[in-house]
């Protein structure tokens, strides 16, 4: 485990990196997406509870996902456009792909960094071999290291999906290790009033296991969950304990150190990371972000984010039909994009959005004051 060696710059300020981009969206010019998800099938091998990709991915038609040819097709076009990363997650379970190890050699020979967002329990040996010698970060999902409540929050056909994590997360620390590999390994952990007093002990296990980061959020549970009831965030339920809350986030943080690092951000928390917005927040042209990121569905449809998925209606176009450039200079992605900066969200498809810090440094980048002239003082 290493933060410090694999994770080196994460949390540095990542949007002035983008000068070029910056300029290009500034002046109305056309920029290739620092980001682009891609969703390479949208069946899955678990049904967590919380999951709010539930109704999105039963809103694309369920079949094998996309063609290995269009899949590799994406990867070359990507690189071609000076797309800066791929993050490989979406409305399933990516390592279901069956070409998945065949997609990961292309990102390997394009040199393109690459984000995997799995629950694991495909992540074998064998797998792990292909995988992570082209990856930048694997992320292991809500792996909470405690058998009986994984296997119900994450509503596993089997309790052997637990044992399965496990050992594929001590797999790849191992073949990072044996291979000298240059990925990171790290993992969320979705608290809530029921589990949040034994954080600590998690944490430690966690590391103890060789991650070298580990998110500590809560899951929101939206309209769009598997289970049809919406539960309160944390800064409801935990109110009264915000204190205790506090504690243990801090008996967390003294874990940390140059190989090992958490970050809390459940809501409860004073320095919780942005989330996104409800509807009654939403502000007009506020949602700038998506134009550094695009999303690609397990049929090739383009979206400019996750509240769009499976609703044809605001695709950008499709990767079976044209390509991504043409795609994304075209019309209907304007129109698109023009609907989303006019129109608040319908329900609280948003609130999940992981876009909202990126917008908030474009507006103040639109609308600069006069205290950004005090560089000094
Ligand atoms: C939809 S999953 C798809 C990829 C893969 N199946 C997995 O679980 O990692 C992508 C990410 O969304 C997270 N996620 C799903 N529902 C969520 C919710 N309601 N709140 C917060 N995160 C959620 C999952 O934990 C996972 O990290
Ligand atoms: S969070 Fe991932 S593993 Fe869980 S049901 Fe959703 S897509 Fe499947």
């Amino acid at each position: 485990m290493s933060y410090e060696k694999h994770m080196r710059g994460y949390k540095d300020p990542r949007t002035f990196c983008h000068i070029d981009r910056l300029y290009a969206w500034k002046n109305n010019k056309f920029f290739a997406p620092a980001t682009v998800e891609i969703s390479p099938i949208n069946i899955c091998n678990q049904k967590c509870r919380y999951c709010y990709v539930h109704t999105k991915s039963n809103l694309i038609r369920k079949n094998k996902g996309l063609e290995k040819e269009i899949f590799i097709d994406i990867i070359k076009q990507c690189k071609e456009m000076s797309v800066g990363a791929l993050h490989i997650q979406g409305t399933g379970e990516p390592l279901l792909h069956r070409g998945i190890v065949d997609a990961f050699h292309e990102i390997g020979r394009q040199n393109l960094p690459v984000y995997l967002t799995t629950n694991g329990v495909l992540l074998d040996k064998k797998m792990a071999r292909e995988i992570l010698p082209h990856a930048t970060l694997v992320r292991f999902s809500n792996f909470e290291p405690e058998k009986k409540r994984y296997t119900y929050m994450h509503d596993c056909p089997t309790p052997t999906h637990y044992d399965e994590v496990v050992e594929n997360i001590e797999n790849a620390v191992m073949l990072r290790n044996e291979l000298n590999l240059d990925v990171a390994l790290t993992s969320t952990l979705y608290i809530d009033e029921s589990n949040f007093e034994r954080v600590p002990q998690y944490i430690k296990q966690l590391k103890s296991m060789g991650l070298d980061y580990v998110i500590v959020g809560e899951a929101s549970w939206t309209s769009q969950t598997f289970i049809r009831e919406r539960r309160p965030s944390t800064e409801i339920t935990l109110k009264e304990k915000k204190i205790l809350v506090e504690e243990i986030s801090q008996a967390c943080y003294k874990m940390c150190d140059n190989n090992f690092q958490v970050n809390f951000t459940p809501r409860i928390m004073p320095k919780k990371v942005m989330k996104g917005f409800l509807s009654d927040d939403w502000k007009k042209n506020s949602c700038q972000g998506i134009k550094f990121t695009a999303s690609i569905a397990s049929d090739g449809e383009v979206y400019p984010c996750w509240r769009f998925w499976g609703n044809k209606k605001y695709s950008y176009g499709n990767l079976y039909k044209c390509d991504l450039r043409t795609i994304l200079q075209g019309q209907k992605t304007i129109d698109v994009f023009n609907y989303i900066n006019t129109t608040p969200p319908e329900f609280d498809e948003c609130e999940v959005c992981s876009i909202m810090e990126l917008n908030n440094i474009l507006g103040m980048l639109k609308n600069p004051t006069v205290w950004h002239n005090f560089l000094s003082c």
